[in-house]
């Protein structure tokens, strides 16, 4: 695409109209195109034409770089300032004073709940939390190496074939159903990938414990009668889960508004969702820092790294964001939530390979330029692996959380009178129309 040259100028006092003026210098013609919230709409552009039979101008926009997708209510991101937001509480604030469970009520219901909608909340979840058991004998269907987020996927779409009453999406009271099962279960489908690795029972949901407590318990329990997590880990974990639970219009909730669009059931578009999260760019970049401080190995490897970072060669994984442009406000909370899981712990020796790419990032041109700093994942990976879980876990421990915002985005969508199925247009640039050569012709 070629650059084009704009020069700006400001409009005489009181003639300001809501209006954009495109002026076509193929043809010499003018347009009058209506601004609402600081956008227009690609559809006003198709009058655009050369000849009256053209199709008309689209606008070109591979990743949706500068495109809204859709009018949405529940997260908001300046990625100037590091600002993130739910339902218009900071990130900041809810880390320090919520609970995931009420967080995620939050950001599904648009407000937060009192008493005793959080205690019918809790309940609801709480007591969805078990799968079919034949759920078990899929899952040992995998092999021992398999990784848990692709158990996710799977079990999370097979869901939809034990709850057919989900393909009800506009009936409210289907969709709540949905929404506790949803949340309830995704857990237990991760614990007990994980136990399945390790070759190790299966441990039922026990409804004394909160959301992560409960996690822990199917996690890691053993031999004892009644698991009692450790509470600094449970509340770091929810901490965790609350930075995770939503963010605007990322891979994995586009996936879950376009697979969604088409109508089919809320399991089936949490599997495309889930599916999208794995990818090293998005959700499963935590695990991709972990392997990459591995591979760097010592403090005094990191300058060697970062060169081959700044010569194309690979990327500095954790590090960079579409829309933050400053630091990522999840990642200056992670950092602190990293050094009192190290108090109870031990302190992780991969920390100081982390902080010394950090600094020299920070301080680098090639960094400092394309306005990269650490995002949420750079420092989660260490904190899990702190915990006790296997790098390939730390995926799924995104999926879990951002399960509410997936769904809080699917029911958006799904209510948004100007919403249909998604369908992008594409700019053509094949072969025009030929002729078939029989296969004996060809050279
Ligand atoms: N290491 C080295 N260079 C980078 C990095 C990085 N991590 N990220 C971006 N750049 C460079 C990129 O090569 C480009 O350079 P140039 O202008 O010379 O071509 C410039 O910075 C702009 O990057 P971009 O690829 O246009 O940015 P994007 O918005 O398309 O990509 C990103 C965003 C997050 C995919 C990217 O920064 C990246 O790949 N980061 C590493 C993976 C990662 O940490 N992902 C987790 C994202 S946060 C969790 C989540 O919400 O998913």
């Amino acid at each position: 695409m070629s650059s084009t040259k704009s020069t700006a100028s400001e409009a005489p006092t009181g003639a300001r109209r809501d209006t954009l003026t495109i002026t076509d210098n193929r043809t010499g013609k003018q347009f009058e195109i209506p601004v609402k919230n600081d956008t227009i709409r690609p559809i006003d552009l198709r009058q655009i034409k050369l000849q009256s039979s053209d199709f008309g101008m689209m606008s070109y926009d591979p990743a949706f770089a500068n495109t809204a997708s859709c009018a949405s209510k529940i997260t908001y991101i300046d990625g100037d300032q590091g600002i993130l937001r739910y339902r218009g509480y900071s990130i900041e604030e809810l880390a320090e004073k919520s609970t995931y469970s009420e967080t995620a009520y939050l950001i599904l219901h648009g407000e937060l709940p009192t008493q005793s909608q959080l205690k019918d909340w809790n309940y609801n979840i709480t007591h969805h939390t078990f799968i079919h058991e034949s759920i078990k004998k899929f899952l040992e269907g995998f092999h021992y190496d398999a990784h848990p987020m692709g158990m996710l996927i799977s079990t999370v779409a097979a869901l939809s074939t034990f709850y057919p009453d989900a393909k009800d999406i506009f009936n409210p009271d289907s969709r709540r159903k949905q929404t506790y099962r949803l949340i309830g279960k995704m857990p237990t489908l991760a614990a007990f990938s994980y136990r399945h690795i390790l070759g190790m029972p299966f441990v039922y949901p026990d409804n004394d414990l909160s959301y992560t407590g409960n996690f822990l318990n199917m996690l890691f329990r053993t031999t004892e009668l009644k698991f009692h997590p450790n509470p600094t880990l449970e509340r770091a974990l929810d901490i965790l889960f609350i930075l995770h639970a939503d963010h605007e219009q990322n891979c994995s909730s586009t996936a879950m508004r376009i697979v969604g669009s088409s109508h089919v059931d809320p399991y089936s578009a949490t599997a495309a969702a889930t599916a999208a999260l794995y990818g090293p760019l998005h959700g499963g970049a935590n695990e991709a820092v972990l392997r990459m401080l591995v591979e760097i190995g010592s403090v005094k490897n990191v300058p060697a790294y970062v060169q081959s970072v700044k010569a194309g060669e690979k990327l500095l994984m954790g590090f960079g964001h579409r829309v933050y442009k400053n630091y990522d406000p999840r990642a200056k909370i992670v950092k602190r939530i990293a050094y009192e899981v190290f108090d109870i712990m031990g302190r992780n020796p991969l920390i100081d390979i982390a902080l010394e790419c950090e600094r020299i990032a920070l301080e680098d041109e090639y960094f400092v330029s394309r306005r990269l700093y650490p995002n949420v994942d750079f420092y989660t990976g260490l904190i899990y692996q702190s915990m006790g879980f296997p790098m390939t876990m730390f995926p799924v421990l995104f999926a879990i959380p951002r399960t509410s915002g997936w769904i809080a985005q699917w029911v958006e969508m799904l209510l948004d009178s100007e919403q249909k199925i998604s369908r992008p247009r594409q700019v053509y640039l094949g072969q025009d129309l030929r002729s078939y050569i029989p296969l004996d012709h060809r050279s």
